[in-house]
């Protein structure tokens, strides 16, 4: 199929931020940055300076909760004098539990989207993108469970949890922003798949090294379905992405 030309109306709602589109003005601009440098002393070196000194000194990103049964005190009271290691996994549980809960909410989120702009040839379709949110449930009840059998509050924010919410918080702006394309929330939630499946393996990793076999069984499960989720967003986002090459469409479907 021939690449489509631009129509007039789509050329005048052209992009102007580039300095290209105003030559004349181009220069003044880079004129005046020139003339409006900042008159107080120092450097982007202070800046650099002061940022060390802050990552020296600093304390981190949250802390770890208490355990919360009696039981899980005493174990973990016993248990700390020797091992911290159990710690560590408790964090990246709560953080792939920070994530999951994010994951359906994300879909939730495309799900709206797909119900106003669904393209049956293309995909996905709403049964399609269910199947995937109540399986990212299923991983959030899957974590949950896992740390409450440990002796510890799957409500509380670990340090990882904390880190990760950030991190995707600007998926979650982009799945829910209504000017965004079919193709811009693929990629996000392409992005959230793809951390998915980092953490899920991270979480193996550490099941395993800590001898928690019965875990090792239930997140490989878990991991599986997080390869086919994979499969199926890069599926979808390819296939946006060449109807959008053929159409020669950036942004949203006309
Ligand atoms: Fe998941
Ligand atoms: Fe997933």
């Amino acid at each position: 199929m021939a690449p489509k030309v631009l129509t007039k109306e789509k050329i005048a709602g052209m992009n102007r931020t580039g300095i290209g589109m105003s030559p004349v003005d181009g220069d003044q601009m880079v004129q005046g940055a020139r003339e409006g440098a900042p008159t107080s002393e120092g450097s982007s070196a202070g800046l650099q300076t002061v940022r060390e000194q802050y990552i020296a000194e600093r304390t981190g990103i949250g802390s770890m909760p208490p355990p919360t049964s009696l039981k899980g005190v005493a174990k973990a009271a016993a248990a700390f004098v020797r091992d911290q290691r159990p710690n560590v996994f408790l964090d990246r549980l709560g953080e792939r539990l920070a994530f999951e809960r994010t994951g359906v909410r994300l879909y939730d989120a495309l799900l709206t989207h797909v119900s106003v702009v669904s393209d049956k040839t293309l995909g996905p379709t709403v049964a399609e993108l269910r199947t995937i949110r109540d399986e990212e449930h299923r991983h959030f009840e899957l974590l949950r469970n896992t740390i409450q059998s440990m002796g510890a509050d799957p409500t509380a924010q670990t340090p990882a949890a904390d880190a990760v919410s950030v991190e995707s918080h600007g998926l979650l702006q982009i799945l829910t922003d209504p000017r965004s394309s079919r193709s811009q929330c693929l990629h996000a939630i392409l992005v959230a798949e793809l951390a998915d499946n980092e953490g899920w393996q991270t979480l193996i990793q550490l099941a395993r090294t800590l001898g928690h076999d019965d875990l090792v069984t239930r997140f490989e499960q878990a991991w599986r379905e997080e390869v086919i989720h994979l499969e199926r967003v890069r599926g979808w986002f390819s296939a946006q992405m060449m109807a959008d090459m053929n159409e020669g469409r950036i942004g949203v479907e006309a």
